[in-house]
């Protein structure tokens, strides 16, 4: 254990088990993938460009709803100076998504999220959120009176606009579209965009590669969205391996227990434990801490790990999920050659590294940044 060099005072070891899980549970390691997404998304989110909506997909775990907070900090704290000159701004917000009731969305309580979100104070922001949202000189908007959908909506249209809220971001985006046939899904879609075209205001979608999904079934639907991809790490690259165990390095730091644990050097196992997911890799080691404050435990031992590692039948199913999503961010040579068929094209020498993928072929593919 490299003495001086943890993420906490030593008081911290004298406290309740709640303080001392309270605080792992709280910390942020920003790693790279997480950062390079941060970037990204907070660029779409400031372009003017005509993307209104974005999407952000990774694998289950990788650490989406951890960038969906991030993101709302940190915009909030770039605006920070706009809005302690006009108090009325509400530069971003989020909502998380329910899952559907019997597969059909229930528009109306999507939009009575969106505009309680409004009246809920932003964190390190002093927002004097109880004023009326949307409308600085008439009435309140009750959220909670019987309007009709397309009441509240225009309600969020004004509240956004009145507001300059630049970004709406969605967790649990996936469920937006569990509405059955393809059609259904454009429609979801086509509802979205045009909310945000009236509102003047980026949807940011979070969701697993099941969007990626929605997004392939139709070509004009793929141009209008921008993806951004966040990945997990992959062992196959020596960069990220590094940066997997430099993640490793800052949780073990983080870690509230006497000896500090050498996660490090235990990459591979971890590595293979957490399918090479920040999120899962978080959770895991949150058990063990609670087990191992339980047991009077001076360290995280490898018997800890190996007692609260997710089974390998999960493991699996996670790491197969993540693969196949994965390969729709790869030019696919296949994908390629059918392109060149199609258009009566010749071989043309390109610095692009291609694969083979899984990708539907004949698909147009949307406007697309591998993140990572
Ligand atoms: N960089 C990080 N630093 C600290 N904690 C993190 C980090 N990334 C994720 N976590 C935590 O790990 C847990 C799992 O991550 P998260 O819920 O963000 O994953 P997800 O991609 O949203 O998964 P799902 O697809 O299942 O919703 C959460 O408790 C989250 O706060
Ligand atoms: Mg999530």
């Amino acid at each position: 254990m490299t003495k001086g060099n943890r993420k906490f005072n030593e008081g911290l070891l004298l406290e309740s088990k709640e303080k001392r899980l309270d605080f792992f549970n709280n910390y942020t390691v920003s790693h790279p993938k997480l950062e390079k997404a941060l970037i990204e998304l907070k660029k779409s989110i400031y372009s003017p460009e005509n993307f209104n909506v974005i999407m952000i997909v990774g694998p289950s775990g990788v650490g989406k709803s951890r960038l969906f907070e991030q993101t709302l900090i940190s915009v909030s704290k770039d605006m920070a100076e706009e809005m302690e000159q006009d108090r009325s701004i509400i530069p971003i917000t989020g909502i998380e998504l329910p899952n559907p009731d019997l597969g059909k969305f229930n528009w109306k309580d999507f939009y009575y999220r969106v505009l309680s979100s409004l009246k809920e104070p932003l964190i390190d922001c002093k927002i004097d959120v109880h004023k009326n949202v949307g409308n600085k000189n008439k009435k309140k908007v009750d959220t909670q009176k019987a309007e009709t959908a397309p009441e509240l909506r225009r309600s969020i249209e004004k509240a956004f606009l009145n507001r300059k809220t630049k970004a709406l971001l969605i967790d649990e985006a996936q469920h937006f579209f569990d509405v059955g046939t393809a059609v259904k899904m454009q429609r979801q879609f086509n509802s979205i965009k045009s909310l945000s075209n009236m509102a003047n205001t980026k949807i940011v979608l979070f969701g697993t590669y099941e969007l990626n999904a929605v997004i392939n079934l139709d070509g004009q639907l793929s141009r209008r969205v921008h993806e951004i991809h966040f990945p997990r790490y992959d062992y196959s690259k020596a960069e990220e391996i590094k940066m997997f165990k430099n993640m490793l390095y800052s949780f073990q730091r983080a870690l509230p227990i006497k000896e500090e644990p050498n996660l490090v050097k235990l990459h591979e196992y971890i590595y293979e434990n957490s399918i090479g997911c920040a999120g899962i890799v978080k959770n895991w080691l949150q058990r063990c801490l609670s087990e191992a404050i339980d047991n009077n435990e001076e360290s995280i031992t490898i018997k800890n790990l190996e007692r609260n590692a997710m089974n390998t039948k999960k493991l699996l199913t996670l790491a197969k999920e993540a693969n196949s999503g994965e390969l729709d961010f790869i030019e696919s040579k296949e994908d390629r050659e059918e392109l060149k068929a199609l258009l009566g094209t010749k071989e043309i020498k390109t610095t692009k590294q291609t694969r083979k993928g899984t990708a539907t072929p004949g698909k147009r593919k949307p406007e697309r940044d591998a993140v990572g």
